[in-house]
């Protein structure tokens, strides 16, 4: 992998997942029944023969399908790349492909490669092509992947593997599958196709290690520069995948990109009403370019080809709100403070500084900052030391605004803890974790053992997404180092989430913040919500803390007692310190 593809992949900061397939036709609804879990697992979910299921083929007739309106709507949101599936887990193939006659070509009234006019779309409009690719699961074939049932089902009873028509996982040799369709279906994708800059894999859940290396080996043969995600399995991956919709608490310093869908399904299904609005996806986008990420937003198209009603809406709305601010995210650098800031999301290009503003007060007071400030996109300022007030213009209530900071060279700020404009967001992942002894006298366990008998002396540690999880000792402490210009109070508040939807949050947990010998000690509460349908997540007010002008020290924040498991399983975000 050349730095020069991983720079590529960074500046694209914005691509298009696209889930399209046979399951789009029954849209999750079978014999009138609805399936509740995501559409494309519409297969597994009804359990349904693949000679039934291939009988969808028949009447997939998406004549409505326009691949240049698809890529002309997709680069007026700023998007630059799109991921196409081209094979889910279905094993049904959505381009011209010689290795399996189970395709969109041959099979369908249809009869065009969709693949082919996308890349024909996306060379017209500048937009970068990926493919989707299942290369673990395919449920039409005996030998597709069916991973040890010890590990589970998927959601809702779901079995990864299709053992309605194949139930003897005996008889099944994956090597034959990889080696008939995997291998030479990535060949062909990465043949036919002119260049393709990411292969997404998928649930890799027990792949063989042999299989992930040979599949990445011939990436690397046929397009060196071709990104490949971690879901390739036993970390043959170029960069890192979240999980599903999962947001970060921190910047990172490796590529990573989150995929997130506009309602609960990756695939249409009529019956999924649950979309986001516009500024959530804005959010979404902004929060992970701020911090190094890039932003798969999903669409699921219609059985007839064309986009659903709301995901044009919500293109649309992107498309207004990003016409002036492209330059401030396509090949941005990430937020160049220590911490996430209070009231804007950051990112920097040269000399620039480029605040997309959640708050807009008359003034704001930035501290550290050791380059001359030129001009503030036609604001009035002030320049002092190290620290700029800017006096804001009226924004008319536009959302997250651009405001820009152009410098007389790269700006240089001060890396230690500082408040920006009288609040603090540490991060987690952003502080040190001091690692307590577990089994020593000092720091006795203090957790109600019955009720998190589940995992009661693990260290803290980092989540992907830079929380902490499984935070179980009483030992273990994270520490900031801060410093505070003026004297004041602060309101401490601290963020918790689940992992997903469904995982209870119970406030059970006592923590402690540690000041200069101050203490606050609360229990969690929900005081501020910031949940979303895909997990749990609030902010308790802790308390108090008072500080003088000047004052430098360790900010120490510890758990003292955990009541319940289910306060033991939640994931922590970040501390965020507010002035009063
Ligand atoms: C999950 C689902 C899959 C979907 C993918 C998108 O792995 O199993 O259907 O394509 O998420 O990230």
């Amino acid at each position: 992998m050349t730095t020069t593809a991983i720079r590529s992949f960074c500046d694209r900061k914005f691509g298009m997942f696209i889930h399209w397939g046979l399951y789009a036709l029954p849209g999750g609804r079978h014999n009138g029944r609805i399936m509740e879990p995501i559409g494309e697992w519409f297969q597994s979910y009804f359990r349904m023969p693949n000679e039934e299921y291939a009988k969808f083929a028949a009447k997939f007739n998406p004549v409505k399908f326009n691949a240049d309106e698809w890529i002309r709507k997709a680069a007026e949101a700023g998007i630059r790349y799109i991921i196409f599936t081209t094979k889910h887990h279905d094993g049904f193939c959505m381009y011209d492909t010689k290795v399996s006659d189970y395709n969109i070509v041959k099979m369908t009234p249809f009869g065009r490669d969709p693949l082919r006019e996308l890349q024909h779309a996306c060379a017209r409009y500048g937009v970068k092509l990926g493919v989707y690719y299942s290369h673990h699961l395919d449920w039409h074939e005996k030998d597709g992947g069916d991973p040890d049932p010890s590990r589970g089902l998927n959601c809702n009873s779901m079995h990864w593997g299709n053992d309605w028509d194949f139930p003897n996982r005996a008889e099944k040799n994956f090597a034959n599958y990889f080696h008939g369709k995997v291998i030479p279906q990535v060949t062909e994708l990465l043949t036919n196709y002119g260049e393709i800059c990411e292969l997404w894999c998928d649930c890799p859940m027990d792949i063989k290690p042999e299989f992930s290396r040979e599949l990445r080996a011939l990436v690397k043969k046929l397009q060196p520069d071709c990104m490949i995600n971690s879901r390739i399995g036993n970390d043959c991956h170029d960069f890192v995948g979240l999980g599903d919709n999962q947001l970060l608490c921190n910047r990172l310093q490796y590529p990573v990109e989150s995929p997130g869908t506009l309602n609960n399904t990756w695939g249409f299904k009529y019956d999924d009403h649950n979309w986001k609005s516009t500024e959530q996806i804005i959010t979404q986008l902004i929060s992970l370019t701020e911090k190094n990420a890039n932003y798969l937003m999903n669409v699921g198209p219609t059985p007839e080809g064309d986009f659903t009603p709301e995901t044009d809406r919500i293109l649309a709305g992107i498309a207004d709100w990003i016409r002036d601010k492209k330059q401030a995210i396509h090949a941005s650098d990430p937020n160049p403070f220590p911490l996430e800031l209070d009231f804007a999301y950051c990112t920097r290009k040269g000399n620039t500084l480029n605040l997309f503003l959640k708050k807009t007060p008359e003034t704001l007071t930035l501290n550290g900052i050791r380059t001359r400030l030129l001009s503030a996109g036609g604001a009035t300022f002030s320049q002092k030391g190290e620290t700029i007030t800017i006096r804001l213009p009226d924004f008319h209530g536009a959302f997250l605004p651009l405001l820009t900071l152009e410098f007389d060279q790269e700006p240089q700020i001060r890396q230690d803890f500082i408040p920006q404009n009288g609040a603090m967001v540490l991060g987690m992942s952003a502080g040190t974790i001091r690692e307590g002894n577990t089994d020593g006298a000092e720091g006795e366990e203090v957790i109600d053992e019955a009720a998190v008998a589940h995992k009661l002396s693990s260290h803290v540690h980092l989540d992907r997404d830079g929380t902490v999880c499984d935070w179980n000792n009483t030992v273990d402490a994270i520490v900031w180092n801060v410093e505070f210009p003026e004297k004041g109070s602060y309101d401490v508040f601290l963020a918790t989430q689940t992992r997903w939807a469904q995982q209870p949050w119970d406030g059970k947990r006592e923590m402690e913040v540690e000041w200069n010998g101050q203490r606050i000690v609360s229990t969690l509460n929900r005081d501020q919500d910031f949940s979303t349908s895909h997990r749990r997540k609030y902010e308790s007010r802790l308390g108090v803390l008072n500080v003088e002008a000047g004052e430098r020290g360790m900010l120490i924040l510890r758990t003292l007692r955990i009541g319940s498991k289910e306060a033991g399983a939640l994931n922590l975000a970040s501390l965020r310190l507010v002035r009063k």
